[in-house]
């Protein structure tokens, strides 16, 4: 008989602490109400072929193991990984659609991984361990990105929130009312930032650590004094400009919410993507209004704190 799995799991925003988090320091993170759907249809037929179905932008991949000499995406490449990782030797079809905008930031790369392993991992044990699908997740993360801090897929996973550092993972209750992502629509490339980031640190070590360090104050203040996150998101965005991840354009939207006493910050990598705005009374009309100058993409208020990778019962 085929065998069919369905899971999903959250995207995220980092509240506080991005870039910091990949030189060890604690960062903020919430996951949000927008999944990435997957479905994996085990066929009983001794076939090493995977079908892989992207319903949001219509790609269709039809991939024979023993015979493999095409230069697949990225995505590809990962679900053979976890396709021989998890030694399978049946043909399986995988069906794919998110809520979660890509490339923008908000963790569709690490739900599509933590989706990805919880398949397999479900299919060939059973259960879900969230321990070992993160500790696996991050390897399939890693190659998307390189050597990711791991934030991405450990909340996607988890789901809630989390205050994170490679040594630390801790659940905390947090939520932030009127919380908004504006997408600025400029592409950023996670990669190139981490590394203009990674230079910038051993070009200026001292002022480096000093900002870093700052970073992290910023972060524990977010948790224990949740009622001064307006002066902390400002705070944090400034730290940010000055590791040189922001951009004029991030700084012009910042600027105009500022001088309507609304604070927001990069979240994620930044050079383009997302921003977070504490909105208080305004509506998305009214910030949409704002900001009509500034070419953004898109507004969206979001549901923090979520449940993490769960089984499904329809794609
Ligand atoms: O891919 P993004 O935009 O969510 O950025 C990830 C956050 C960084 O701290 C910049 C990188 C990392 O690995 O933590």
């Amino acid at each position: 008989m085929n065998k069919t799995i369905i899971v999903s799991s959250p995207g995220k925003l980092i509240i506080g602490g991005e870039h910091a988090v990949v030189y060890g320091r604690r960062a903020l993170v919430t996951s949000i109400g927008m999944r990435l759907y997957m479905q994996l249809i085990e066929e009983e037929q001794d076939k090493k072929l995977i079908n892989v179905s992207f319903h949001d932008t219509n790609k269709t991949y039809s991939i024979d193991l023993l015979n493999l000499n095409e230069l697949y995406p990225i995505e590809i490449q990962a679900i053979i990984f976890i396709y021989n990782y998890f030694k399978s030797n049946n043909q399986i079809n995988l069906q794919i659609r998110s809520d979660i905008p890509i490339g923008a930031g908000l963790g569709s790369s690490a739900a599509f991984s933590v989706c990805l392993v919880g398949c397999f991992y479900i299919l060939n044990l059973n259960a879900i361990n969230q321990e070992d699908i993160n500790e696996l997740a991050y390897k399939v993360e890693s190659l998307f990105h390189g050597t990711p801090s791991g934030i991405d897929n450990t909340i996607s996973t988890y789901g809630q929130s989390l205050i994170y550092s490679r040594t630390l993972k801790t659940h905390i209750n947090f939520h932030l009312s009127n919380l908004a992502i504006i997408d600025t629509g400029i592409p950023k490339s996670t990669k190139k930032m981490v590394d203009a980031v990674r230079l910038f640190v051993e070009n200026n070590q001292i002022q480096a650590e000093q900002i870093l360090n700052n970073i992290e104050i910023c972060v524990d203040t977010m948790v224990k004094h949740p009622e001064q996150m307006n002066q902390l998101f400002q705070h944090n965005q400034q730290l940010l400009k000055d590791l040189g991840v922001s951009r004029i354009e991030i700084d012009n939207i910042i600027q105009k919410l500022a001088e309507n006493n609304i604070s927001a910050k990069i979240t994620g990598a930044g050079g383009g993507g997302c921003l977070i705005a504490l909105t208080s009374t305004f509506t998305k009309n009214q910030i949409l209004d704002l900001l009509k100058d500034n070419h953004i993409k898109s507004i969206q208020f979001v549901e923090c704190g979520v449940e993490g990778l769960r089984e499904e019962q329809t794609f």
